[in-house]
Protein backbone atom coordinates (compact mmCIF):
# COMPACT_ATOMS: atom_id res chain seq x y z
CA UNK A 1 0.00 0.00 0.00
CA UNK A 2 1.22 3.00 -1.53
CA UNK A 3 1.62 6.30 1.56
CA UNK A 4 0.54 9.73 -0.29
CA UNK A 5 1.12 11.37 3.30
CA UNK A 6 3.24 10.45 5.67
CA UNK A 7 3.46 12.51 8.89
CA UNK A 8 6.15 11.78 11.83
CA UNK A 9 6.35 13.44 15.39
CA UNK A 10 4.93 16.71 13.95
CA UNK A 11 4.67 19.36 16.45
CA UNK A 12 3.14 22.64 16.43
CA UNK A 13 2.56 25.10 19.05
CA UNK A 14 1.10 28.85 18.53
CA UNK A 15 2.53 30.95 20.87
CA UNK A 16 1.56 29.53 24.26
CA UNK A 17 -0.53 26.50 23.07
CA UNK A 18 0.57 23.17 21.87
CA UNK A 19 -1.51 22.55 18.67
CA UNK A 20 -0.37 18.94 17.32
CA UNK A 21 1.98 17.17 19.97
CA UNK A 22 3.91 14.50 18.25
CA UNK A 23 1.61 13.55 15.75
CA UNK A 24 2.54 10.38 13.38
CA UNK A 25 0.14 9.57 10.82
CA UNK A 26 0.01 7.93 7.13
CA UNK A 27 -2.51 7.82 5.08
CA UNK A 28 -2.94 5.33 1.98
CA UNK A 29 -3.37 6.34 -1.51
CA UNK A 30 -7.18 5.80 -2.51
CA UNK A 31 -8.14 5.88 0.43
CA UNK A 32 -10.83 7.84 2.58
CA UNK A 33 -9.90 9.38 6.13
CA UNK A 34 -11.85 11.37 8.69
CA UNK A 35 -9.87 13.67 11.39
CA UNK A 36 -12.42 14.10 14.48
CA UNK A 37 -11.94 15.66 17.68
CA UNK A 38 -13.69 18.09 20.09
CA UNK A 39 -13.23 22.02 18.53
CA UNK A 40 -9.66 23.35 19.27
CA UNK A 41 -8.36 19.44 19.27
CA UNK A 42 -6.12 20.09 16.20
CA UNK A 43 -8.20 18.87 13.26
CA UNK A 44 -7.55 22.09 11.42
CA UNK A 45 -3.93 22.52 11.96
CA UNK A 46 -3.10 18.76 10.93
CA UNK A 47 -4.69 19.70 8.04
CA UNK A 48 -2.88 22.67 7.09
CA UNK A 49 -0.03 21.01 7.48
CA UNK A 50 -0.86 18.15 4.80
CA UNK A 51 -1.48 21.38 2.73
CA UNK A 52 1.67 23.18 3.75
CA UNK A 53 -0.10 26.50 4.77
CA UNK A 54 1.54 25.99 8.18
CA UNK A 55 5.17 25.89 9.64
CA UNK A 56 5.56 22.69 11.98
CA UNK A 57 8.16 23.20 14.60
CA UNK A 58 9.46 19.54 14.64
CA UNK A 59 8.74 16.05 12.27
CA UNK A 60 8.42 15.64 8.67
CA UNK A 61 5.35 15.74 6.40
CA UNK A 62 5.57 14.03 3.06
CA UNK A 63 3.67 14.23 0.16
CA UNK A 64 4.35 11.29 -2.02
CA UNK A 65 8.43 11.17 -0.75
CA UNK A 66 8.28 14.84 -1.31
CA UNK A 67 8.74 17.01 2.01
CA UNK A 68 5.84 19.86 2.58
CA UNK A 69 7.41 22.94 3.08
CA UNK A 70 5.72 26.25 3.01
CA UNK A 71 8.52 27.49 0.16
CA UNK A 72 7.50 24.89 -2.31
CA UNK A 73 3.35 24.52 -1.43
CA UNK A 74 1.88 26.71 -4.06
CA UNK A 75 3.10 23.36 -6.70
CA UNK A 76 2.34 20.63 -4.42
CA UNK A 77 -1.14 22.83 -3.40
CA UNK A 78 -1.88 22.55 -7.19
CA UNK A 79 -2.27 18.66 -6.63
CA UNK A 80 -4.31 18.85 -3.67
CA UNK A 81 -7.97 20.30 -3.65
CA UNK A 82 -9.14 22.40 -0.65
CA UNK A 83 -12.16 23.53 0.92
CA UNK A 84 -11.63 25.53 3.83
CA UNK A 85 -14.13 25.73 6.67
CA UNK A 86 -15.60 28.86 5.91
CA UNK A 87 -15.79 28.20 2.11
CA UNK A 88 -13.60 31.33 1.50
CA UNK A 89 -15.47 31.80 -1.86
CA UNK A 90 -14.27 35.24 -3.22
CA UNK A 91 -17.43 37.66 -3.48
CA UNK A 92 -16.68 40.09 -6.23
CA UNK A 93 -15.52 36.94 -8.48
CA UNK A 94 -19.05 34.55 -9.95
CA UNK A 95 -19.68 31.50 -9.45
CA UNK A 96 -17.66 29.88 -13.01
CA UNK A 97 -15.26 32.92 -11.70
CA UNK A 98 -14.71 31.34 -8.75
CA UNK A 99 -14.14 27.86 -9.85
CA UNK A 100 -11.80 28.63 -12.79
CA UNK A 101 -9.14 31.22 -11.10
CA UNK A 102 -6.51 28.71 -10.51
CA UNK A 103 -6.71 26.86 -14.63
CA UNK A 104 -6.98 30.75 -15.57
CA UNK A 105 -4.15 31.75 -13.65
CA UNK A 106 -2.28 28.37 -15.25
CA UNK A 107 -3.61 29.86 -18.81
CA UNK A 108 -5.52 26.62 -19.50
CA UNK A 109 -7.44 27.09 -22.93
CA UNK A 110 -10.70 28.65 -22.78
CA UNK A 111 -12.49 25.50 -24.33
CA UNK A 112 -10.73 22.97 -22.01
CA UNK A 113 -11.74 25.69 -19.10
CA UNK A 114 -15.41 25.38 -19.94
CA UNK A 115 -15.51 21.61 -20.53
CA UNK A 116 -14.46 21.13 -17.22
CA UNK A 117 -17.25 23.66 -15.85
CA UNK A 118 -19.52 21.93 -17.54
CA UNK A 119 -18.34 18.18 -15.62
CA UNK A 120 -18.35 19.69 -12.39
CA UNK A 121 -21.46 21.33 -12.31
CA UNK A 122 -22.94 17.98 -13.71
CA UNK A 123 -20.94 16.01 -10.60
CA UNK A 124 -22.48 18.39 -7.62
CA UNK A 125 -25.58 18.71 -9.22
CA UNK A 126 -25.63 22.53 -9.66
CA UNK A 127 -27.52 23.86 -11.99
CA UNK A 128 -25.53 25.23 -14.60
CA UNK A 129 -27.15 28.62 -15.13
CA UNK A 130 -25.78 29.39 -11.33
CA UNK A 131 -22.72 29.85 -12.77
CA UNK A 132 -22.98 33.81 -13.77
CA UNK A 133 -24.34 34.17 -9.96
CA UNK A 134 -22.58 35.75 -7.22
CA UNK A 135 -21.66 33.82 -3.77
CA UNK A 136 -23.79 35.88 -2.22
CA UNK A 137 -27.07 35.29 -4.03
CA UNK A 138 -26.61 31.65 -3.31
CA UNK A 139 -27.54 29.23 -0.29
CA UNK A 140 -25.72 27.77 2.16
CA UNK A 141 -25.54 24.45 0.45
CA UNK A 142 -24.94 25.92 -2.83
CA UNK A 143 -21.99 27.44 -1.77
CA UNK A 144 -20.87 24.82 -0.55
CA UNK A 145 -20.90 22.77 -4.00
CA UNK A 146 -19.07 25.74 -5.36
CA UNK A 147 -16.28 25.50 -2.92
CA UNK A 148 -15.85 21.50 -3.69
CA UNK A 149 -15.99 22.39 -7.99
CA UNK A 150 -13.03 24.83 -6.99
CA UNK A 151 -11.46 22.63 -4.95
CA UNK A 152 -12.04 20.10 -7.82
CA UNK A 153 -11.14 21.60 -10.90
CA UNK A 154 -7.59 20.84 -11.21
CA UNK A 155 -8.42 16.91 -10.84
CA UNK A 156 -6.12 16.84 -7.58
CA UNK A 157 -4.90 13.62 -6.51
CA UNK A 158 -6.13 14.40 -2.92
CA UNK A 159 -9.18 16.41 -1.95
CA UNK A 160 -8.97 18.15 2.13
CA UNK A 161 -11.75 19.25 3.34
CA UNK A 162 -12.40 21.11 6.63
CA UNK A 163 -15.76 20.91 8.18
CA UNK A 164 -17.28 21.11 4.60
CA UNK A 165 -20.90 20.79 6.14
CA UNK A 166 -20.28 22.59 9.61
CA UNK A 167 -22.75 24.93 9.01
CA UNK A 168 -25.95 23.80 7.02
CA UNK A 169 -29.38 23.02 8.25
CA UNK A 170 -29.88 19.16 8.94
CA UNK A 171 -31.46 17.82 5.74
CA UNK A 172 -29.22 20.48 3.46
CA UNK A 173 -26.56 18.45 5.00
CA UNK A 174 -28.12 15.45 4.61
CA UNK A 175 -28.41 15.88 1.03
CA UNK A 176 -24.91 17.23 0.72
CA UNK A 177 -23.56 14.20 3.01
CA UNK A 178 -25.10 11.43 0.36
CA UNK A 179 -24.02 13.52 -3.01
CA UNK A 180 -20.25 13.63 -1.27
CA UNK A 181 -19.95 10.04 -0.69
CA UNK A 182 -20.99 9.45 -4.28
CA UNK A 183 -18.31 12.23 -5.36
CA UNK A 184 -15.66 10.47 -3.16
CA UNK A 185 -16.73 6.89 -4.72
CA UNK A 186 -16.60 7.90 -8.27
CA UNK A 187 -13.45 9.61 -7.79
CA UNK A 188 -11.58 7.18 -6.35
CA UNK A 189 -8.77 9.98 -5.09
CA UNK A 190 -7.87 10.35 -1.76
CA UNK A 191 -10.16 11.95 0.61
CA UNK A 192 -8.95 13.80 4.36
CA UNK A 193 -12.06 15.11 5.71
CA UNK A 194 -12.05 17.34 9.00
CA UNK A 195 -15.45 16.98 11.16
CA UNK A 196 -16.74 16.94 14.68
CA UNK A 197 -19.63 14.96 14.04
CA UNK A 198 -19.01 11.07 14.39
CA UNK A 199 -21.79 9.95 11.97
CA UNK A 200 -20.80 11.87 9.35
CA UNK A 201 -17.30 10.65 9.65
CA UNK A 202 -18.03 7.43 9.64
CA UNK A 203 -20.57 7.83 6.67
CA UNK A 204 -18.13 9.66 4.69
CA UNK A 205 -14.80 8.14 5.46
CA UNK A 206 -13.32 4.39 5.52
CA UNK A 207 -11.15 4.84 8.74
CA UNK A 208 -11.13 7.81 11.77
CA UNK A 209 -8.58 9.74 13.32
CA UNK A 210 -9.65 10.81 16.78
CA UNK A 211 -7.38 13.86 17.85
CA UNK A 212 -7.65 15.30 21.65
CA UNK A 213 -4.96 17.95 22.76
CA UNK A 214 -3.38 17.76 19.83
CA UNK A 215 -2.90 13.84 20.07
CA UNK A 216 -4.07 11.07 18.19
CA UNK A 217 -5.74 9.00 20.50
CA UNK A 218 -7.16 6.64 18.12
CA UNK A 219 -7.01 5.37 14.61
CA UNK A 220 -9.63 2.75 12.90
CA UNK A 221 -13.23 2.27 11.87
CA UNK A 222 -16.27 3.60 13.94
CA UNK A 223 -16.36 -0.29 14.98
CA UNK A 224 -12.45 -0.44 16.35
CA UNK A 225 -13.38 2.91 18.16
CA UNK A 226 -16.91 1.25 20.01
CA UNK A 227 -15.46 -2.11 20.63
CA UNK A 228 -11.65 -1.96 21.31
CA UNK A 229 -11.83 2.13 22.61
CA UNK A 230 -7.63 2.79 22.82
CA UNK A 231 -8.25 5.16 26.05
CA UNK A 232 -11.43 5.79 28.14
CA UNK A 233 -11.58 9.00 26.25
CA UNK A 234 -12.54 7.19 23.29
CA UNK A 235 -15.82 5.61 24.69
CA UNK A 236 -16.68 9.39 26.51
CA UNK A 237 -16.37 10.65 22.88
CA UNK A 238 -18.26 7.84 20.91
CA UNK A 239 -20.85 7.96 23.54
CA UNK A 240 -21.28 11.76 23.31
CA UNK A 241 -22.45 11.23 20.02
CA UNK A 242 -25.08 8.40 20.60
CA UNK A 243 -26.70 8.53 17.10
CA UNK A 244 -24.23 6.71 15.09
CA UNK A 245 -23.81 3.69 17.75
CA UNK A 246 -27.81 2.60 16.70
CA UNK A 247 -26.39 0.62 14.05
CA UNK A 248 -23.97 -0.97 15.99
CA UNK A 249 -25.81 -2.15 18.90
CA UNK A 250 -26.21 -5.73 18.39
CA UNK A 251 -22.27 -6.30 18.12
CA UNK A 252 -21.49 -3.67 21.15
CA UNK A 253 -24.13 -6.17 23.74
CA UNK A 254 -21.92 -8.74 23.42
CA UNK A 255 -18.84 -6.90 24.55
N1 LIG B 1 -3.62 30.87 14.01
C1 LIG B 1 -3.68 30.50 15.29
N2 LIG B 1 -3.17 31.27 16.26
C2 LIG B 1 -3.17 30.89 17.56
N3 LIG B 1 -3.71 29.73 17.99
C3 LIG B 1 -4.25 28.92 17.08
C4 LIG B 1 -4.28 29.25 15.68
N4 LIG B 1 -4.87 28.24 15.01
C5 LIG B 1 -5.22 27.33 15.93
N5 LIG B 1 -4.85 27.73 17.17
C6 LIG B 1 -5.04 26.96 18.41
O1 LIG B 1 -4.53 25.66 18.20
C7 LIG B 1 -5.40 24.68 18.76
C8 LIG B 1 -5.89 23.75 17.66
O2 LIG B 1 -6.72 24.49 16.79
P1 LIG B 1 -7.41 23.86 15.50
O3 LIG B 1 -6.41 23.06 14.76
O4 LIG B 1 -8.07 24.98 14.78
O5 LIG B 1 -8.49 22.89 16.15
P2 LIG B 1 -9.83 22.27 15.55
O6 LIG B 1 -9.82 22.45 14.08
O7 LIG B 1 -9.78 20.84 16.00
O8 LIG B 1 -10.96 22.99 16.21
C9 LIG B 1 -6.50 25.46 19.47
O9 LIG B 1 -6.15 25.61 20.81
C10 LIG B 1 -6.50 26.78 18.75
O10 LIG B 1 -6.98 27.81 19.57
MG1 LIG C 1 -11.16 23.48 12.81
Amino acid sequence: MVSIFKLEHIVKHYGGTLALDDVSLSITAGTSVALIGSSGSGKSTLLKVMLGLVATDGGTAQFENTVIAPQQSLALRQQMGYVIQEGGLFPHLTVSENIALMAEHLDWPKEKIRARLSELFALTRLPEHFAGRYPKELSGGQRQRVGLMRALMLRPKVLLLDEPLGALDPIIRADLQHDLKEIFQSLGATVVLVTHDISEAAFLAETLVLLHEGRIVQHGSLAELVRSPASPFVTRFVNAQRSPLESLQSPQSTI
